[in-house]
């Protein structure tokens, strides 16, 4: 299968009073088109950074980003981005901050089209009959619905969260989760989601990839072999309970090596 998005030999530092911070060191992510790449690793070690480069947003050091076969090398608008904090437009109607994206990718599609397609997205996410509401009427559970409705309007190859619903309660994440996969079943597009939370990991994605310590590289890849339409019940399984013993110790590892304790 094709690889969507390839992440070769990625290497980035930032350039700080104290000299070069080296974050990611030859990194490599291959996603196939369609699936969803989980990220997970210590708190620091690259993970935002990673986002940002895969979007085109920074340039690495060394190394290359091609999304569906092209180098990237500045942003892209065929990418759609979720964030743990969603930032809404306070004046404009919860729809009006959905067909955001559809005003700078297509200004050409009438007014009609536009809010006909984020219509159905804020249906199917259970936002119907909140589409005029503004944003700070909604909960933030709602709010992130919303949110995503937001990153994939326009119909993006990729879409890229970074901790989406890391501000959530535990029970508001599992609906959330439900949503995003009743949302890829109906309309295909290619993710990586970072992530701290390793159920969230292995409920949504299709492979995994563990991080090392700063500066990251790939530690480790878990294949999630277990069904597309999975239920939260299937985290319960035993199939699943090992991959998350699996992810622990992965990150132990990476905690380690993040400490400086080889
Ligand atoms: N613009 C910047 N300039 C200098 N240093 C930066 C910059 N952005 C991030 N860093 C540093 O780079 C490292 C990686 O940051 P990054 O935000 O990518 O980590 P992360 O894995 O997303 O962390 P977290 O899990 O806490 O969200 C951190 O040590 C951070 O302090
Ligand atoms: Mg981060």
């Amino acid at each position: 299968m094709e690889n969507l998005i390839d992440i070769r030999g990625v290497t980035h530092a930032y350039q700080t009073k104290h000299g070069p911070l080296p974050v990611l060191d030859q990194l490599d992510i291959r996603v196939p088109q369609g699936e969803f790449c989980a990220v997970v690793g210590p708190s620091g070690c690259g993970k935002s950074t990673l986002t940002r480069l895969v979007a085109g947003l920074m340039k690495p050091d060394r190394g290359e980003v091609w999304l569906h076969g092209e180098k990237v090398t500045s942003p892209r608008k065929t990418v759609g981005m979720a964030f743990q904090n969603p930032v809404m437009l306070e004046w404009r109607s919860i729809i009006e901050n959905v067909m955001l994206p559809l005003e700078i990718v297509a200004p050409g599609m009438a007014k009609s089209e536009k809010a006909a397609r984020a219509e159905h997205l804020l249906e199917m996410v259970g936002l119907k009959g909140f589409e005029t509401k503004r944003p700070s009427e909604l909960s933030g559970g709602m709010r992130q619905r919303a949110s995503l409705c937001r990153a994939i309007v326009h119909k993006p190859d990729v879409l890229i969260m970074d901790e989406p619903f890391g501000a959530l309660d535990n029970f508001t994440r599992e609906d959330l989760w439900q949503t995003m996969r009743d949302l890829r079943a109906a309309e295909p597009f290619t993710a990586v989601l970072i992530t701290h939370d390793l159920r969230e990991s292995v409920f949504l994605g299709d492979q995994v990839i563990v991080l090392s310590g700063r500066p990251a590289h790939t530690q480790y890849v878990l294949d999630v072999d277990l069904p597309k339409d999975r239920t939260i019940d299937v985290l319960y399984e035993p199939k699943a309970v090992e991959m998350l013993h699996l992810l622990r110790d992965q990150i132990r590892i990476a905690q380690r090596r993040d400490a400086g304790v080889h």
